[in-house]
């Protein structure tokens, strides 16, 4: 299953989505990998990947064609892979301007080890240029992180609008997986109404977790480390294990315990 983490906006979580809910569903026993598509390195950073060690990274599978094997790294997380994204991404849009199948590198780069995992997770610069258009292409489903702030209902609309455009003029297969409030100040009450006018608008569309502001969240990156590794205790970390779950449910990989209890039950009869 290959979820791409995409919203124009910039600083709203994408990469500390990406980075914690990835560690969230290897917790849950699915090995995931994931691809940093940011020529900032924040999600590889996050890792604690220093900042001259970013290469070899997606950019060589992108432009050289460097098979994705020897760009995909272990982490301090058992069952929780890495392919770093860095500076070789600045000018991904100029670099491939004229080469034919420029949409479909990503997709094609991660053919040879999609089915190795349980979840790709890709973390997405933010805009709708090449490189997240290539993600589009390649993933099964996206994930919108947004900030509950002013004017977001109206930004959504034209992001989800302008993704549809996208999809459309590539034959792109994915379906939103959902949208996800972040950031969320729990607080105020501006940030309620306008929670409750994006509930109202999305609907189901929209996840039941909201990620709120929480320091230990912003902290974590600058240790090197994921939420659960940073303060496993915090809103944030529950909060990010809470996603992973309804993620699972959307993706129709939880275990279906209810049905084996059902069925034990049956045979006991
Ligand atoms: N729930 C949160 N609580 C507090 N700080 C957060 C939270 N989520 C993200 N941050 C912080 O906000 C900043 C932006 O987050 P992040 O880098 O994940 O956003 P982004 O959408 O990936 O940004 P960009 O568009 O630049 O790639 C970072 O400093 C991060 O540590
Ligand atoms: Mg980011």
């Amino acid at each position: 299953m290959i979820v791409a983490c995409i919203q124009s906006k910039g600083g709203v979580g994408k990469s500390t989505s990406a980075v914690n809910l990835s560690h969230a569903l290897v917790m849950a026993g699915k090995k995931t990998l994931v691809i940093d598509l940011d020529s900032q390195g924040s999600t590889s950073l996050s890792f604690g990947i220093p900042r001259k060690e970013l290469a070899p990274s997606i950019a060589d599978v992108l432009l050289e064609d460097h098979p994705i094997e020897s760009a995909i790294r272990t982490t301090s997380i058992d069952g929780l892979h890495l392919v770093t994204g860095n500076m070789a991404l600045a000018n991904f849009d100029v670099s491939v301007a004229n080469k034919d199948g420029r949409t479909d590198l990503l997709k094609d780069g991660i053919k040879s080890i999609s089915q190795k995992y349980d979840y790709i997770i890709l973390d997405c610069p933010p805009s709708l240029g090449l490189l997240p258009i290539n993600a589009l292409i390649a993933c099964d489903s996206y994930l919108v992180p947004t900030m509950p702030h002013y004017l977001a209902v109206e930004g959504m609309v034209n992001l989800l609008e302008a993704i549809e455009r996208v999809k459309g003029g590539l034959s792109a297969q994915c379906t939103l997986l959902g949208i996800l409030l972040t950031l969320v100040d729990s607080r105020s009450t501006a940030t309620k109404e306008i929670i409750d006018m994006i509930r109202d608008q999305f609907k189901d569309a929209v996840f039941n977790t909201e990620i709120r502001q929480n320091i230990r969240l912003a902290e974590a990156p600058s240790f090197g480390k994921t939420i659960f590794q940073h303060d496993w205790s915090s809103t944030g970390a529950q909060a990010y294990q809470a996603l992973a779950k309804e993620v699972m449910d959307r993706t129709g990989t939880t275990k279906p315990k209810t049905k084996v209890k059902h069925e034990q039950a049956r045979k006991k009869r």
